[in-house]
């Protein structure tokens, strides 16, 4: 399958990052992939403008469930549509911790991006204690099943929680073997990341392994030259 090279620039950025960013994104030619870009809200229309013609996709962090309403703070699907988003990652754990957002509450925001024209990116991962436990399989199938709509045309990202953001990273055959799992219970049309600490010097070898189509790439994406190395090693 086509590798998507994401990238989740979390609570960072302003328009003076974005413009440095596009800039070194653009110095040359990227590699034939899908690339995406997920920065905070403030700068999906700044991306999308700057990113015209780019090949580079630009995706939302979070949607609300709702189409519209009283929900102060919060954004709908649509409206990152509107803004030029194509894409939205959805039950972050980040979102699931700081926000307390549930399997049900990532499944309903599934089904509004669907409705809205977004491509969900759906993260799953197993905890430290979780995978010490021996259990990662498990929690991983548990959060698919609760989190994902029936008939679901999306990308999932396994996160395991402990990686993210940490410089620790599964083994490749860690990698493999929970990467099988979840194609085996998701069929062969849906597209698998991988994420948690990607760097340009463990890219090639975590999107070696079979049945990784590309990475989210959080702390690593901020740096346009990181992500265009970590792109690069998607061959
Ligand atoms: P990281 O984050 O690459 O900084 O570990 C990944 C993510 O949270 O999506």
């Amino acid at each position: 399958m086509r590798k998507l090279v994401a990238g989740n620039w979390k609570m960072h950025g302003t328009r003076r990052d974005a413009a440095a960013w596009v800039e070194a994104m653009r110095a040359a030619p990227l590699p034939d992939y899908d690339w995406l870009v997920c920065p905070p809200a403030t700068l999906v229309a700044e991306f999308a403008r700057l990113l015209e013609g780019s090949g580079i996709a630009v995706g939302g962090q979070d949607c609300h469930a709702a189409a519209g309403g009283a929900h102060t703070g919060d954004i709908s699907a649509a409206m990152l549509r509107d803004a030029g988003a194509t894409a939205v990652i959805l039950g972050h754990s980040e979102r699931r911790t700081n926000h307390g957002e549930t399997d049900g509450t990532v499944h309903a925001k599934v089904s509004a991006a669907l409705a809205a024209g977004l491509l969900p990116i759906v993260c799953v991962g197993e905890t430290a204690a979780e995978r010490r436990a021996g259990h990662a399989h498990e929690v991983v199938a548990r959060q698919m099943a609760g989190s994902l709509p029936d008939g679901f045309a999306g990308v999932v990202a396994y996160e395991p929680i402990w990686a993210i953001g940490t410089g620790m990273t599964p083994t490749l055959q860690e990698v493999g073997e929970i990467h099988t799992h979840i194609r085996r219970l998701l069929g062969p049309e849906i597209r698998i990341l991988y994420g948690g600490s990607v760097k340009p010097d463990n890219a090639a070898a975590l999107f070696a392994v079979p049945e990784v189509e590309g990475g989210l790439i959080g702390g690593a994406s901020l740096s346009g030259a990181d992500f265009r190395a970590i792109g690069s090693a998607a061959r």
